[in-house]
């Protein structure tokens, strides 16, 4: 499974890429307005300094709601760098869009997606990644898990090549969980990447082993 993180963070990018885990990165525009990234040219600039820290894919969305405005953007933001990849809202515009840039080749990323239809309809559509969003569905008490699990089962049914790339991730166990079911990639916040790496009989295994090593070395 690929790893993404999910923020507009530089320093947070630049944390998990130097762990040697890191695949790709996930932004959308509350991300950057919590980086405090406004104006066209900061938010190009901006999407420029993440590719340059990241060997992997990096999702910019386009703020427009109409088919023109989504192509208009989205191609300013594929130009920015090869490895961005165009995120297009789950709307029916969106899906247009969708389709127009997979002919053209330019790679997308489906966001808002909530249900299996609108996954089935963004894979035909043609895009590359589609994320269900899995901490807003556990909100509002609806099995999140499932929905990857039924994508999975109707993307492996007609052999589509849209990859399933599991958003809004909360915690350690929505990583493993998708990880287990076989979610292409997951996108998360530093916080559950680094949650991964923890075991306390890690932390004691080792407290012991070096203290075993100081009684006969020192
Ligand atoms: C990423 O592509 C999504 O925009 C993001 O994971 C949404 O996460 P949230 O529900 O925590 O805002």
């Amino acid at each position: 499974m690929k790893f993404f993180i999910d923020t507009a963070n530089l320093a947070e990018i630049k944390e998990a890429y130097d762990l040697g885990v890191l695949d790709g990165v996930t932004t959308n525009p509350s991300l950057m307005a919590k980086e405090g990234i406004s104006g066209k040219n900061n938010i190009l600039k901006h999407y420029v300094d993440i590719c340059n820290i990241v060997d992997g894919d990096v999702s910019a969305e386009v703020i427009a709601t109409d088919f023109e405005g989504m192509i208009r953007e989205g191609q300013e933001l594929a130009d920015l760098h090869e490895n961005i990849v165009v995120k297009v809202p789950m709307i029916a515009e969106g899906v247009k869009a969708i389709k127009y840039f997979s002919n053209q080749g330019i790679r997308t990323n489906c966001t808002l997606v909530f249900s299996v239809g609108q996954a089935l309809i963004a894979a035909k559509a043609g895009a590359s990644y589609v994320s269900p969003f899995l901490g807003r569905l556990d909100d509002i008490s609806t099995d999140s898990l499932q929905l990857i699990s039924d994508m999975r089962l109707v993307y492996d049914n007609y052999m589509f090549e849209t990859e399933i790339l599991a958003a809004s991730v909360r915690h350690p166990m929505h990583i493993v969980e998708c990880a287990k079911i076989g979610a292409d990639v997951a996108t998360c916040p530093l916080g559950s990447i680094k949650a991964l790496l923890n075991h306390p009989l890690t932390d004691s295994g080792l407290a012991k082993f070096l203290s075993d090593y100081q009684k006969t070395n020192s």
